[in-house]
């Protein structure tokens, strides 16, 4: 296996200060296509803000752990070796149960009994910390139950580059500011419930074609590395890490590393990315464990600073590693140097100890990822250890209620010209499959591999079963009964004649339902591969729309989808008189968007991406096919921090509905605007060096102690251990190459353990980089007034230009979510930082605050900028 490190830099091309307006044109390739080397690889600092404690019994954990141990920590147990859908190895000397790493950002994957929650992008519409949180908590909450000890999300890469890309759904918007709120009240959510979150994927994880090379052979591209995403310095640090900085800010336990390479050094072994950025600069005190089969390489990923080799096998089922045993040699024979699996051990370790007191007492993995049946093969790949695997627990609690509410507060307005809030109205017309029912059952189709019925997750590892799936249909249905209304549904988009004679009779309010899905890339739904192929609505949707509403002078169209569709063609259209985004809203989707239809919840969510008119005016957009030959496609950011409303701000296109943008069945004025300086005094780079690296314990070097325990030990099929089959290195290793030295493969200073020197713009003991960014540099207050007749919530948004000629137009800085009585005026509160005053200067490596003007902005949207100010 070829080693694959990190190339050696071409980087400080980009450290131009100053850069002219088209930097990224005149930037060749290479410049933008190569990433540096960033080592030794930083260990923990015991002194850490809100890890003190946590590292403390972690260092008393990991000092009585022998080298055999600590590798099995590290170490994946392999594909299916185990109940979920990854485990590392246990400890059983010392209590430690094997710790279960789980799916998924929205629920818990493959299981029963829990609950399926709105997608990450459906709660961003909310535009609400609080329902983000108890989100996360819920979600925290039903992992614990199910005895999951990472919960695999959340979601910030994708950020959401580009609006077709196959996964934006898991996260949150393509704003780095929304994302990163979404990030750190996820995290807090779920820790604060008890399970370790797991921020991912780190970074420029932007689509799915080309991810994997296997993968992409399946859907006939003969590819022999990855997709690199090329991203400079700059819009890295503005746009690509600014969340991850929030989830490490927020404590986050791990991060996982990605599948594509970053500046072509794959994801997981990218010293760049894990060593500098994350570790160095945003000071994370982790652990990093690789997406499935996103390692390449043993030592080098170990020293570019990868923590947990998931699922453990070199790839599934092949009861090889580049760890467990491999890991254990290359401690033994320097090239790992001890410090390194000792740090691994103790991120792993102080992780856990964030949000477990101690390793006993936790709750047993009481679900298989693999069947819903009750009894089977504990070790489910190895058809071995047949006994009770599932016990069904229910872990719903009252989610269902929680889940409504983000439901109905998530759902955008996105036009009224009226006709909404329903009022018992005479005949409801319920028009399309996405208001009814899967034939087959919501769970039919395997992690949601299908559009059939209402859409209400995207699909693949990201998904839940439901359990129970309350469609528009029903909830509609429901309502209308109590109402004494006439109700019909016609749950297919294709019978255009009966849908004619029915909407075209008098009284009719019609709903259309219509959707748009992706997913992701191992699974091929109608010809997309996990990436959408269009931007257009599913299954005629666009035709079915068209047809009512040239029929019916009162057409509501009802929108779920992973993100926005093109509604170009009928917006406008005078006959349909409101148009609603309802997200992907999880298991009570039709309660949900009964609630806003019929006004027991005034809508109050906001687009947390752009509407465009075309696929063309989002600018950046999916690589569909290689483009170049069969190394790695290579898809260069040039447009830098230029994504979603900022891209269209720049190019001065018009947009059918901005970022930001949704209507209330109240309206609200905003009038004095007020801004308040604090002093928050000069920025002070951080200066000074770490501790050396430390080491817990010693170990023998004799091999002999390091065999396979056949005596105490059952060999399982394909599992992957920490133990060597034979004392003979080479052949334990079954690495051709065995013998290299670290000085022969290993970049410079790989194994150094001595003082180094901090980063100006990392945080010393504060996560998150420079605490001073967070500095609050001016206070916002403006007066917002229901000046409508019923109560309703305002999301009431700050936007600043930072002023220079290469900045956005304006960029998300803090929202504020009121609820106003009619009548009423509230005050809004925002606040920037000094981080949200900067620039990221690639010549001096930190942020910092231009001369030029800066304005702040308090408004409705990204485009409806009601009150300014200079700041001074
Ligand atoms: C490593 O993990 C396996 C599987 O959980 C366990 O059986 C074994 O005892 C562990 N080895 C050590 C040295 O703790
Ligand atoms: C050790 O890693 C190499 C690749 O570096 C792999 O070919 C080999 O199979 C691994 N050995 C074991 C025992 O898993
Ligand atoms: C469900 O979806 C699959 C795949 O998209 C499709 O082939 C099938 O016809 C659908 N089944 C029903 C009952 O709608
Ligand atoms: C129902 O339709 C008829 C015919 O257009 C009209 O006269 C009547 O006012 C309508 N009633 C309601 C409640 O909309
Ligand atoms: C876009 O893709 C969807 C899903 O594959 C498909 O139903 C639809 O027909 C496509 N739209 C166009 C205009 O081809
Ligand atoms: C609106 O609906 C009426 C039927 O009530 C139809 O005659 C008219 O053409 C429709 N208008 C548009 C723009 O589709
Ligand atoms: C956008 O409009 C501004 C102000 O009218 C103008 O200066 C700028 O050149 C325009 N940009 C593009 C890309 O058309
Ligand atoms: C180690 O030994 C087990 C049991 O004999 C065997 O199944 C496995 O393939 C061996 N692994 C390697 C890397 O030789
Ligand atoms: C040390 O072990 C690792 C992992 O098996 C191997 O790749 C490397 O070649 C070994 N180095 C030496 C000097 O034996
Ligand atoms: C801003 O202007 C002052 C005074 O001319 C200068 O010292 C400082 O370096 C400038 N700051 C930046 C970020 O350009």
């Amino acid at each position: 296996m070829q080693l694959r490190i990190a190339a050696y830099w071409l980087l400080p091309v980009l450290a131009a200060r100053a850069a002219p307006a088209n930097i990224y044109n005149q930037l060749n390739k290479r410049d933008l296509s190569t990433s540096p080397p960033v080592y030794p690889s930083p260990w923990m600092n015991p002194e850490a803000d809100g890890w003190k404690e946590a590292y403390a019994k972690a260092r008393d954990f990991v000092s009585q752990m022998t080298l055999l141990e600590k590798v099995n920590l590290t170490t994946g147990v392999g594909w299916a070796a185990e109940q979920c859908v990854g485990q590392v190895g246990a400890i059983p000397r010392l209590g430690l149960r094997s710790l279960c790493m789980h799916d998924a950002p929205l629920g818990i994957r493959g299981s029963d009994y829990n609950a399926a929650f709105p997608s990450g992008q459906t709660v961003a519409a909310t535009f609400d910390r609080g329902l983000i949180y108890r989100r996360g908590y819920a979600i925290g909450q039903e992992a614990k139950g199910k005895g999951i000890d990472v919960i695999l999300g959340p979601v910030a890469g994708p950020i959401g580059r580009m609006p077709a890309a196959g996964r934006n759904w898991e996260g949150f918007s393509p704003d780095p500011v929304l994302t990163g709120i979404g990030m750190s009240e996820s995290i807090k959510g779920i820790q604060d419930a008890g399970t370790i979150a797991c921020a991912k994927h780190f970074v420029g994880n932007e689509q799915e074609h080309f991810r994997q090379v296997g993968e992409a052979r399946g859907y006939g591209f003969n590819i022999s590395e990855t997709l690199s995403s090329n991203i400079d310095d700059k819009t890295m640090h503005e746009l690509y890490i600014w969340p991850f900085a929030d989830a490490v800010r927020a404590g986050v336990g791990s991060v996982m590393c990605s599948y594509q390479q970053i500046n072509n050094s794959y994801g997981c072994q990218n010293s760049k990315a894990l060593n500098g950025l994350l570790k160095d600069e945003l000071g994370f005190q982790g652990f990093v464990m690789s997406d499935w089969q996103a390692q390449h390489t043993g030592a080098a990923s170990a020293v570019a600073g990868l923590d947990m080799s998931m699922p453990g096998d070199t790839e599934f089922n092949t009861g090889l590693s580049f760890w467990g045993a491999n890991l254990t040699l290359a401690v033994l024979n320097g090239t790992v140097p001890a410090y390194r699996i000792d740090d691994m051990a103790l991120r792993i370790m102080a992780a856990f100890f964030k949000v477990h007191k101690t390793v006993d007492g936790l709750e047993p993995i009481n679900f298989s990822f693999w069947t819903l049946d009750t009894y089977g093969p504990i070790h489910w790949a190895a058809n071995k250890g047949y006994q009770q695997i599932n016990h069904h627990v229910d872990v719903r609690a009252d989610h269902g209620n929680l889940i409504r509410e983000i439901g109905a507060k998530a759902t955008v307005l996105l036009k009224n010209t009226g006709s909404l809030p329903l009022k018992k109205p005479k005949f409801l017309a319920v028009i399309g499959e996405d208001a009814g029912a899967n034939p087959n059952g919501p769970n039919s189709c395997a992690d949601r591999g299908c559009d059939n019925g209402t859409l209400a997750m995207g699909w693949g590892s990201g998904t839940a079963n439901f359990p129970y799936l309350v469609t528009p249909d029903a909830a509609l249905q429901a309502q209308a009964l109590q109402d004494g209304s006439r109700y019909e549904s016609i749950l297919t988009n294709y019978a255009t004649s009966q849908t004619k004679a029915l909407v075209s009779q008098a009284n009719v309010t019609a709903v259309v339902f219509v959707n748009a899905d992706s997913g992701e890339g191992y699974i091929n739904v109608d010809g997309n591969m996990g990436d959408r192929k269009n931007l257009t609505l599913w299954k005629n949707g666009d035709s079915l729309v068209k047809n009512v509403s040239s029929w019916c002078p009162n057409t509501i169209v009802v929108i779920h989808s992973v993100g926005p569709v093109l509604l170009t063609e009928w917006y406008d259209n005078p006959n349909i008189t409101a148009i609603l985004w309802a997200g992907l809203p999880g298991q009570e989707s039709g309660n949900s968007i009964t609630d806003v239809l019929y006004g027991k919840v005034n809508p109050s969510g906001r687009s947390p991406f752009t509407w465009g008119a075309t696929r063309e005016s989002y600018g950046a957009d999916v690589l569909y096919t290689p483009n170049n030959g069969n190394g790695a496609p290579q898809q260069d950011f040039s447009e830098g921090v230029f994504i979603d409303y900022r891209y269209f701000d720049k190019a001065n296109s018009t947009v059918i509905y901005e970022f930001g943008h949704g209507l209330s069945y109240t309206t609200f004025e905003y009038s004095n605007i007020r801004v308040e300086k604090s002093n928050a005094g000069p920025y002070r780079p951080t200066t000074g060096t770490t501790a050396p690296a430390p080491t817990f314990g010693n170990f023998s070097t004799d091999l002999n102690d390091y065999v396979f325990p056949s005596d105490e030990l059952e060999y399982i099929y394909q599992y992957i251990y920490p133990y060597l089959n034979t004392t003979d290195a080479k052949n334990a290793s079954a690495d051709p190459y065995y013998g290299k030295t670290a000085e022969e493969f290993l970049p410079p200073h790989a194994t150094d353990d001595t003082p180094q020197p901090l980063l100006r713009s990392s945080g010393g003991n504060s996560p998150g980089g420079n605490p001073q960014l967070y500095d609050i540099m001016y206070t916002i207050t403006a007066d917002i007034t229901n000046t409508g007749s019923i109560v309703g919530d305002e999301v009431v948004q700050l936007y600043v230009s930072l002023g220079g000629p290469n900045d956005p137009k304006v960029v998300l800085r803090d929202f504020g979510k009121l609820r106003i009585e009619p009548g009423q005026t509230a005050q809004f509160r925002g606040t920037l930082t000094r981080r949200d005053l900067s620039n990221w200067d690639t010549g001096l490596q930190d942020w910092v605050v231009s001369n030029y003007t800066k304005t702040v902005y308090v408004g409705r949207s990204s485009r409806k900028l009601d009150l300014s100010a200079v700041l001074l």
